[in-house]
């Protein structure tokens, strides 16, 4: 009996985490063998919803808003009451009445049409703290437009738009929420400077006069690819932005204007931001571990794939180069000296989306196995999405291979977490416009959705229920969460995590980061459910204020997310 679970545990662990040497000689010759409820499963929500899935921001009111560009031409959905969009400058079309954003709806799967007036190509985006999406740049006519978006019980919102707000031309710019609630809008498209939103007041009596800030950093990073651009931003714990660039990464002080700490470049040498596109995540924040609430919480962040030096030049040359198929990690705060741990993803990838899951394992979803991001410039599309476990002690178990999608997702895709675990996954429009037909990878309007492990049904018994949380928490606060669940292990089992939900495009999950919160214990209740108690983020450093998705985890199975407004 003992030989057998101990042959069926190892063969287990073969099937489930192969040694590296395994997976880098089986892969691209085999398959996967597909198992629906350890390699996840993907459902198809809409052949098409009519644009193609750019940018998405999921919304605390369960909506989910969707955009691409304007000057494609006509998009596969008409604008209602005979709307259209008047733009002289416009190369494709200059009266058009069709769609470039949605609001998707997850609990009805419905969507409609909202109405952009300027180009949104390559922008970038953060919520505010009210629950307000804030869109900033773009292209052309819209390259300093400020877009604003307030959710609504009804169907009578649409975006609001703000001509000549910014100050640089912010195309291909990363946005990050700050502790005081304003957004920072840092670099673009040979912009080496950052911004604010709102504009910063102190801006005409500043001795620059300008609302912009310099940053040489972005200069210095930029190659002859431009491999700067959408840069990584994180916010630290202690208040500082992390910014990776290229091969480089700073520690910035935003208010001083200063860099604070340059880190060693990442290991090998090949550029990880667009067009060479790797994606970033900042590990969760753990505030349960003791030394945090003291205000000591590690930071460690995570950077992986991307294409070697010089592949965008080479796929302009129809040369493409396989993708990088490594990650690295640094710890960025409680380390006085980090230098990069590296490790081998299973799988190259290029324009891959990193996102952190309910469980605080991170997949590693859409993007290609070679080329670069650009017009026509990706092949081999990564269709098997990939789910790492930071903490997970054994380096080679860390990864694991999904089921793929039957669908390419390369440039312009995108992937968003939602309130109930699943991930968002939309877009692919490696096109200069919607071409549907006689392309290598015809533009994709189609909506899916990928269903990790742990939504499988044989967690039923484990996965713990939310029935009751405080709807607002204020720093460093008291909470208790209320869950049912039908087989309770312990409390050692039950943690509660919160998430930013992200601003998605690009390959980037801007905004996004996890805090696990403290808890103190679990309780049972006479109706039979459970309380666990627990404290609220200690600053605004660690949680900008905002609505989060909480969830509870059991067993390592989560509950379906409940939103919490964090002030
Ligand atoms: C465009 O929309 C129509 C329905 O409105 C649908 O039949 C068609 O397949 C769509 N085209 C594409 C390329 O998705
Ligand atoms: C949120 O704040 C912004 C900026 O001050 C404002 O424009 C917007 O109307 C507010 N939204 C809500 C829902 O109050
Ligand atoms: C893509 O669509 C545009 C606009 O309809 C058309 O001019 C162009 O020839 C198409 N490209 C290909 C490769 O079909
Ligand atoms: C959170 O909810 C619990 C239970 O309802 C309550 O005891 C606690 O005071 C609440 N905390 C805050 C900050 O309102
Ligand atoms: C949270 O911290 C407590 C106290 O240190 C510990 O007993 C518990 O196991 C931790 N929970 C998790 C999920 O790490």
């Amino acid at each position: 009996m003992f030989m057998k679970s101990l042959i069926f545990s190892l063969s287990f662990l073969l099937i489930f985490f192969p040694p590296k040497h395994i997976f880098s000689q089986l892969l691209p010759i085999s398959p996967p063998i597909i198992y629906s409820d350890t390699q996840g499963e993907w459902n198809l929500l809409h052949a098409s919803i009519g644009i193609s899935a750019m940018h998405m921001q999921l919304l605390h009111n369960n909506k989910v808003i969707i955009f691409d560009r304007t000057d494609f031409g006509p998009s596969n959905l008409s604008l209602p009451g005979g709307r259209c969009r008047y733009d002289p400058v416009d190369t494709v079309l200059q009266n058009d009445c069709t769609a470039h954003s949605i609001l998707y709806d997850i609990g009805t799967n419905q969507y409609r049409p909202l109405t952009i007036q300027t180009d949104t190509w390559c922008s970038s985006g953060a919520v505010l703290p009210n629950g307000t999406l804030v869109q900033t740049g773009g292209f052309n006519d819209g390259d300093h437009v400020v877009r604003t978006f307030s959710p609504c019980i009804d169907d009578s919102c649409d975006w609001t738009e703000f001509p000549n707000y910014l100050s640089g031309r912010r195309w291909y710019a990363t946005n990050q929420i700050l502790p005081d609630g304003r957004v920072i809008i840092v670099g673009g498209r040979r912009q080496f400077s950052y911004e604010f939103f709102p504009r910063n007041p102190q801006a005409s009596s500043s001795s620059s006069n300008s609302p912009s800030f310099d940053l040489r950093f972005l200069l210095d990073t930029r190659d002859y690819d431009e491999n700067n651009l959408y840069p990584f931003l994180h916010l630290l714990p202690d208040g500082n932005l992390f910014i990776f660039a290229n091969t480089r990464s700073i520690v910035f002080d935003y208010k001083q204007n200063r860099v604070i700490k340059e880190f060693p470049q990442i290991d090998g040498g090949d550029p990880r931001n667009y067009p060479s596109s790797g994606s970033s995540v900042l590990l969760p924040l753990d505030e349960n571990i003791s030394g945090a609430g003291a205000g000591i919480v590690e930071a460690e962040v995570m950077v992986c794939g991307g294409a070697p030096r010089w592949s965008y030049g080479q796929a302009v040359n129809k040369v493409f180069q396989r993708a990088l198929s490594t990650c690295g990690r640094l710890v960025v705060v409680g380390h006085a000296n980090p230098s990069w741990v590296m490790e081998d993803m299973p799988l190259p990838r290029v324009m891959g989306d990193m996102l952190i899951l309910p469980t605080g394992d991170v997949i590693i979803i859409n993007g290609a196995e070679s080329g670069t991001s650009g017009w026509e410039l990706g092949r081999d599309p990564a269709t098997r999405p990939i789910i790492y476990r930071p903490s997970s002690e054994i380096v080679g178990q860390r990864y694991s291979i999904m089921a793929p999608s039957p669908r390419p997702r390369l440039y312009h895709s995108s992937a968003i977490l939602l309130t109930d675990g699943r991930v968002l996954v939309g877009g692919s429009n490696p096109h200069v416009y919607y071409n549907f037909t006689d392309v290598m990878y015809p533009t994709d309007l189609s909506l899916e959705s990928f269903s990790p492990p742990y939504l499988s049904a044989k967690y039923a018994a484990v996965r713990p229920k939310i029935v009751a949380v405080n709807e607002t928490l204020g720093y460093g606060e008291k909470l208790t969460v209320s869950f049912t669940v039908s087989e309770y292990l312990s409390w050692r089992e039950v943690s509660v995590r919160i998430i930013l939900p992200s601003f998605t495009t690009h390959s980037f999950a801007m905004n996004q980061r996890m805090v696990v919160i403290k808890t103190m214990g679990v309780y049972r209740e006479a109706s039979g459910s459970y309380n666990v108690l627990g404290v609220g983020p200690s600053t605004a450093e660690i949680a900008p204020p905002g609505y989060y998705l909480l969830f509870v985890v059991h067993s390592g199975t989560p509950s379906s997310g409940v939103w919490v407004k964090i002030s």
